[in-house]
C-alpha cells in the first residue's frame, strides 16, 4: 500500500486504481468482503456465488433475518447466466440499466448465485448499476457481487466511503471511494417473475418512468399472495415442501435429519463444528437437498441464538410454521 491509497485517515478506505481493483478483487475471491460504491448507496460486496461469504455479510451486517440480497453484475450477459430474462425485463433493461433498477426474476436452472443470496427463492434479483467503480470492479472480479446496503441492520444507509469506514471499517477488507452516492436512495425493486410486474421496492426509478415502459404495475401490498402479518402467524419467503421440526433431539424413523455441531446421525449437518456462520452458509441448500419424497419431514436440531443463529433461527420457524401463502415482505435492510 501506498500513501496515495489512503483518501482519509481510515486506512481501509481506498481510491480506485488498477492496482487497488486487481486487490479487491482477488479479496472477493478470496470470499472477503470489499464495500464498494453505486450511484444509490454504498454496498457490502461479496461473491455472490459463495456460501460462506454471503453469510459473511449477515454476519457483518447483524442482519436478523435473512432478506434476499441483490447480485449486481457489469453487463447483460452476466444477468442472463443468473435468471431468465421475459420481454417486460428486457425492455426495462434497455432502459434503466446502467441504473437504479433492480429487477426479480426466475433464477436460470444453472443459476451459480448462492441460495443465501436469493434467501433460498426460485427467484433473484439482479441489477447493473451505473458507478465505473463499481462497473470496473465487478469487470475485474468476473463474478456477481451480492451487496446490501453497507450499513448495520436497521441503521440509515451509507452515502461515503467515510459513512462506511465509520459504521463498518472493521468488518470488510476494504472499502472503495467513489465520491458521494449521486442518487442516494436505493434502487427500486421490481419483480417480474409473475404474469404481472409488482413494485417491491420504491427508489431510484421511479413508478411512471416504469409504467411507461411496460403499462401498469401492482402494488406489493395489493398482492393476493402476500399473507398478512398477524401477531403469532409466521410467513415465509420460502419453505421445503416437507413439513419442519424445530429443535430435534430425537431421532424419529423417516425424517431427514439436519443436524448441527458434533453430535453423529444427521443426514446433512450445517456445522459439525458448531459455527453458526458456517450453518448459515449451508441452510437453504441443505434444506433443498433434504426435500425429498422419501423423507416425511425435516427434523431440525437445536441452532444457538448467538451471531447469525437468530437469522438462522428466524428463517427456520417460517419454514416450520403453518403456510397460509407465499409471503415476501419488504422491510428496512
Ligand atoms: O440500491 C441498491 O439496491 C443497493 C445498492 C448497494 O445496490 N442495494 C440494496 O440491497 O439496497 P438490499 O439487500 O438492501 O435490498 C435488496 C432488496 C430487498 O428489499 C429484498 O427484499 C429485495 O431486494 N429482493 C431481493 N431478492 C428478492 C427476491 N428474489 N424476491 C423479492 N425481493 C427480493
Ligand atoms: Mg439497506
Amino acid at each position: 500500500m501506498t500513501n496515495d491509497d489512503v483518501t482519509t485517515d481510515n486506512l481501509h478506505i481506498f481510491s480506485s486504481s488498477d492496482d487497488v481493483l486487481s486487490r479487491a478483487a482477488a479479496a472477493l475471491a478470496e470470499g472477503k468482503l470489499v464495500a464498494f460504491p453505486t450511484e444509490t448507496v454504498y454496498g457490502l460486496g461479496a461473491n455472490a456465488c459463495d456460501d460462506r461469504a454471503v453469510a459473511a455479510i449477515f454476519a457483518a451486517k447483524n442482519r436478523p433475518r435473512f432478506n434476499p440480497l441483490i447480485a449486481h453484475v457489469a453487463d447483460l450477459i452476466s444477468a442472463e447466466v443468473l435468471v431468465t430474462f421475459n420481454e417486460r425485463a428486457r425492455i426495462l433493461a434497455r432502459a434503466f440499466w446502467p441504473g437504479p433498477l433492480t429487477m426479480v426474476l426466475p433464477r436460470t436452472a444453472e443459476s451459480p448465485l448462492s441460495f443465501l443470496t436469493s434467501a433460498g427463492l426460485s427467484t433473484a434479483a439482479v441489477r447493473i448499476p451505473d458507478h465505473p467503480v463499481a462497473l470496473a470492479l465487478l469487470r475485474a472480479v468476473g463474478m456477481p457481487l451480492a451487496a446490501p446496503s453497507a450499513n448495520p441492520s436497521g441503521a440509515v444507509s451509507p452515502t461515503t466511503a467515510q459513512h462506511v469506514a465509520d459504521m463498518l471499517g472493521d468488518r470488510v477488507a476494504m472499502i472503495l471511494d467513489g465520491g458521494a452516492c449521486r442518487v442516494g436512495v436505493e434502487s427500486t425493486v421490481i419483480d417480474l417473475s409473475g404474469s404481472q410486474p409488482v413494485l417491491l421496492r420504491p427508489g431510484g426509478v421511479s413508478r411512471s418512468e416504469l409504467e411507461s415502459m411496460i403499462g401498469p404495475i401492482g402494488s406489493h401490498n395489493s398482492q393476493e399472495n402476500v399473507a398478512v402479518m398477524a401477531p403469532g402467524m409466521l410467513s415465509s419467503h420460502y419453505a421445503p415442501r416437507l413439513a419442519v421440526r424445530l429443535n430435534a433431539t430425537s431421532f424419529i424413523p423417516g425424517e431427514a435429519v439436519l443436524g448441527f455441531g458434533s453430535e453423529a446421525g444427521a443426514h446433512l449437518n450445517l456445522s459439525p463444528a458448531g459455527d453458526v456462520t458456517e450453518a448459515a452458509a449451508n441452510l437453504f441448500a441443505m434444506l433443498r437437498a433434504l426435500d425429498r419424497p422419501e423423507f416425511t419431514r425435516i427434523a431440525v436440531m437445536p441452532v444457538p441464538e448467538t451471531g447469525l443463529g437468530e437469522a438462522i433461527n428466524d428463517r427456520l420457524r417460517r419454514a416450520a410454521a403453518p403456510r397460509p401463502a407465499r409471503c415476501c415482505r419488504q422491510e428496512k435492510t
